[in-house]
């Protein structure tokens, strides 16, 4: 799905949403592979974050980079629908807040947009067996959803180390992304289990000079 081993993508729950368009700039100037746009409900999470309006406005900003959209949302379809209307590049939302997977899956490809499954750390993986070659990427949560700077839950590494395994079973072009707690530790931790695709939030966000800290994380990934 591209051509780059690791991918480091920042989440934007952790910039400064008064000065949006500005941010996403300056992260992609320093480095940054994709942007992580962390869309929440108030109901399938204790909180409420941005729409496709926000995903949209960031395209007439001037955006062109790869937009990655993580609803943790319920119901799923309606909306994701709408974000690939606003210009998302890949929509993954979790299999728990879909009455049928496969459907909402494949609506989100017959869109041309590219489409992920989220996996919560007490969520099983057992929907992951009939749906994984139909995906582009999977991605494992390791802090529960709702909320930025939680600590790196440790019991993640194994589910990836699972997911790991799973794919390279299956031989196909699918990317493994981890979200929650990633810093300069925990990357190394997520990447040693087969993680490629790492999302940071308040690690990026928090620090003064995001060049730095993007190549310091990425120096850390084994
Ligand atoms: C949590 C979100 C994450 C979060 C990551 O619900 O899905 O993307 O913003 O933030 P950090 O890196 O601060 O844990
Ligand atoms: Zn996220």
């Amino acid at each position: 799905m591209s051509d780059k081993k690791y991918i480091i993508a920042p989440s934007i729950l952790a910039s400064d949403f008064a000065k949006l368009g500005e941010e996403v700039r300056d992260v992609l100037d320093a480095g940054a592979d994709w942007i992580h746009f962390d869309v929440m409900d108030n109901h399938y999470v204790p909180n409420l974050t941005i729409g496709p309006m926000v995903c949209k406005a960031l395209r007439n900003y001037g955006i062109k980079e790869f937009i990655d959209v993580h609803l943790m949302i319920d119901p799923v379809d309606e909306l994701a629908q709408s974000f690939i209307e606003a210009g998302a590049d890949l929509i993954s939302f979790h299999p728990e807040a879909s009455k049928h997977i496969h459907r909402s899956i494949h609506a989100i490809k017959d869109k041309g947009c590219k489409a992920g499954l989220v996996y919560n750390p007490a969520t099983p993986l057992h929907t992951l067996e009939s749906v994984l070659e139909d995906l582009d990427l999977v991605l494992i949560m390791s802090v529960n959803p709702g909320f930025g700077g939680q600590s790196f839950i440790h019991g993640s590494i194994e589910k990836i180390a699972q997911v790991r395994k799973m794919i390279d079973a299956l031989g196909k072009d699918i990317r493994l992304e981890v979200d929650g707690g990633i810093n300069k530790d925990t990357i190394a931790l997520a990447s040693e289990a087969g993680a490629d695709t790492f999302v940071a939030g308040s690690a990026i966000f928090n620090t003064e000079n995001y060049e730095q800290t993007i190549s310091e994380l990425r120096s850390k990934i084994v």
